[in-house]
């Protein structure tokens, strides 16, 4: 294995990592919270938001520093042309780096929303920092917008991704 593979290959096991419990907090965790919510004669949500939620957010979060901090290696190990390749990719000037270039902002927008906009309003949302009932439920409503654009980005930025190694699919 050379350095661009090795980077690579930590980069698309911390890109699962992330992004599988990204779709895990949208298709599965905040649907079964509330159903358990709503469910009067159940066990409640407690459970899940005392021992799971923690755990996976922290997986989550530094799955995706590792993912962007690989993926930046990468570019650099990638790329044939004059200077740095992280700069061709991320100033989109470089033909050859333009797809990348685009997926690798799309990853970078992520990680912001995952570092700035879900993680702080999480701690309010599951008790882990002092926070008022009203000031819980915004926490609530933006960490969710959050986590469902990011959801949404993933696609077209799955698809720069893979676009690089294998084509792009339109
Ligand atoms: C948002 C989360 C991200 C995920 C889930 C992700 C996922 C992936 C996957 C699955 C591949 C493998 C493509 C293939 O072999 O076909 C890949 C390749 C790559 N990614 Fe990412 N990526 C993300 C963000 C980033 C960021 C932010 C950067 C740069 C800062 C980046 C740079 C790269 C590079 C350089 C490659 C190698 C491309 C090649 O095949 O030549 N990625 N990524």
């Amino acid at each position: 294995m050379n350095l661009w593979e090795i980077e690579v290959w930590l980069h698309v096991v911390a890109g699962i990592t992330w992004i599988g419990l990204l779709y895990y907090f949208n298709f599965v965790q905040v649907p079964a919270l509330a159903e358990a919510a709503a469910d009067k004669d159940g066990p409640g949500p407690a459970a899940i938001s005392k021992y799971v939620a923690p755990r996976a957010l922290l997986w989550f979060r530094w799955a995706a520093v590792v993912t962007w901090l690989s993926g930046a290696a990468a570019l650099e190990t990638m790329y044939q042309g004059e200077g740095s390749g992280f700069v061709a990719a991320f100033t989109l000037s470089d033909p050859g780096m333009r797809v990348i270039g685009v997926g690798a902002w799309l990853g970078t927008i992520m990680l912001f929303n995952v570092w700035v906009l879900i993680w702080p309003n999480q701690k309010k949302v599951l008790g882990l920092v002092q926070a008022s009932d009203e000031e819980k439920a915004k926490a609530k409503k933006i960490a969710f917008l959050a986590s469902r654009t990011n959801t949404m980005l993933s696609i077209p930025m799955l698809m720069c991704m893979t676009a690089q190694g294998h084509g792009l699919p339109f």
